[in-house]
């Protein structure tokens, strides 16, 4: 199985499919803060960029288990998605990116798919995160992705708090510093815990 939500595989498609204008939202923090969040686009490069650099590196590190190389190879391919296998939506407010959320279908199981989320620094706390993945969760559900599977460090208490909010059915696997949480997006999709 090629994980690639944290990876570029290298060789990979740089072509976009036809952009879904239908899967625009707008939606509001609890603070009254309002973002509309879409699709990512293939000209969103210079926009993820801005929001990597201003990631601090506690973030980067829980996003991607590393500092990345901010290479513009890698971003092509954070940005050129086919709105099926790969997708992604972005989270905009007065001009900027400030939060993506991304899965790739897992090659051997396309039912089910890898995930990710970035919030930028000063965003987080605010019910964004929350708000990509239900976003992300109802996209996914429409193309029949039963299955949410994400890589957290074990230390990573914010993202691990937002997934038990979802009250979805779930089960863990400890894999040392790192869990792979499974979230069913169809109940049935999970063998009990
Ligand atoms: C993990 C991450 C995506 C979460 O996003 P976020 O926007 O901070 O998450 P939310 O604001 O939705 O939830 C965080 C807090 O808001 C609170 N909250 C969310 N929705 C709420 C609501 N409707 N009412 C009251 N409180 C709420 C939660 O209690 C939570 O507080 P806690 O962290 O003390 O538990 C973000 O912190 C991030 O980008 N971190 C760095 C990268 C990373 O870790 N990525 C994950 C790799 S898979």
């Amino acid at each position: 199985m090629v994980r690639t939500v944290r990876e570029d595989p290298g060789g990979g498609d740089r072509t976009s499919g036809t952009y879904p204008a239908a899967d625009e939202a707008d939606v509001v923090l609890r603070d009254g803060m309002a973002m509309h969040l879409r699709p990512i686009r293939g000209d969103d490069g210079s926009g993820l960029l801005a929001l990597y650099d201003r990631l601090s590196l506690e973030s980067l590190h829980f996003r991607f288990f590393a500092v990345p190389d901010k290479d513009s190879g890698k971003v092509a391919y954070l940005t050129h998605v086919d709105y099926d296998r790969r997708y992604a939506i972005v989270a905009e407010t007065a001009g900027a990116i400030v939060g993506v959320a991304r899965w790739e279908r897992l090659s051997d199981r396309p039912s089910h798919a890898e995930v990710a989320f970035t919030v930028a620094d000063d965003f987080q706390g605010r019910g964004l995160g929350s708000l990509l993945f239900q976003r992300l969760a109802a996209l996914a559900r429409a193309r029949e992705i039963t299955v949410f599977e994400a890589e957290v460090l074990k230390n990573n208490e914010r993202m691990l708090r937002l997934f038990t909010r979802t009250a979805l059915p779930s089960t863990t696997r400890d894999q040392g510093s790192v869990l792979t949480i499974l979230l069913a997006l169809d109940p049935d999709a999970l063998p009990p815990a």
